[in-house]
């Protein structure tokens, strides 16, 4: 078999965001078990980057979650999806809740949950039967910590759909990995001091590394009775 040929046969596994941080960290951990990575992010750049970072066998696609059309026009160009993993974010939605504007949270679910409900539900009808869906949510949801109001609102949404579509679309299994701190340009416009101080919060002491998320990604990607779980990868964060 050709070499073209062979790199067609591997599983595939798309990833929405893959050209930085925890999806990047995915795509290079999912190459090096032998998966081929399919990356989209808005940024050819980046993802031109990213590509030379994860191998051989990554291909990139330029598209935007919002853009619903563009979503269905990528996964038709695709195929057959074996394995989803949705980890977009727009990163709006943060602040107190007295002044947080509601233009800021609905930038927030657009770029976060409605991008991650686009992805899943225009990917449905390429996944293969025994594939997946892996949601990257975000420990918000669940910390309670002041400030976090919108963000728990986006994060708690997307987690609370994950035991129901584990249900509904089964036997193509739905998760969720669920991060703390973790260290990606995610912060780098956030104010100085934020990334340290929400790092001491968990009990691990310090922010996590992308690998470290995707390394839980591959887990449920891999363990073919899992479904329907919210992973939490955070320091124990969660726990405060
Ligand atoms: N880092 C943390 O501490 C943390 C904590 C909890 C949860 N999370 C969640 O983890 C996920 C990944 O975050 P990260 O830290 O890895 O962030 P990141 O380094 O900023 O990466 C975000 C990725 O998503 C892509 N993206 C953003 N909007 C998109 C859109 N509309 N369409 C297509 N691609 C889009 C970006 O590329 P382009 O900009 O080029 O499109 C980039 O590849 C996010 O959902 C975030 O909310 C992160």
């Amino acid at each position: 078999m050709k070499e073209a040929e062979l790199v067609k046969d591997l599983l595939n596994i798309v990833i929405i965001g893959g050209s930085s941080g925890i999806g990047l960290a995915t795509a290079q951990a999912a190459h090096l078990r032998g998966l081929r990575p399919i990356i989209v992010g808005r940024d050819r750049a980046k993802l031109a980057y990213a590509i030379d970072i994860i191998g051989p066998n990554a291909t990139s696609v330029v598209a935007d979650a919002m853009d619903r059309t563009a979503l269905e026009r990528v996964f038709s160009e695709i195929g057959t999806i074996n394995h989803l993993v949705i980890a977009a974010s727009g990163g709006r939605g943060a602040g107190a809740f007295a002044s947080l504007a509601e233009k800021d949270l609905k930038a927030g679910f657009e770029g976060k949950f409605w991008a991650h409900w686009n992805a899943a539900q225009a990917a449905l009808t390429h996944l293969e039967s025994g594939g997946s869906i892996t949601l990257i949510t975000g420990a918000s949801s669940r910390v309670a910590a002041p400030g976090t109001s919108g963000l728990a609102a986006i994060n708690g949404a997307l987690e609370r759909m994950v035991p129901t579509l584990a249900r509904e679309l089964a036997p193509v299994r739905v998760n969720a990995v669920s991060p703390g701190v973790i260290d990606t340009p995610w912060w780098a416009d956030k104010p100085i001091g934020m990334f340290d101080e929400a790092s001491r919060r968990a009990p691990l002491k310090r922010a996590g590394r992308s690998d470290e998320v995707a390394d839980a990604v591959l887990f449920l990607i891999g363990n073919a009775f899992v479904t329907g779980v919210v992973l939490d990868v955070d320091g124990g964060l969660h726990l405060t």
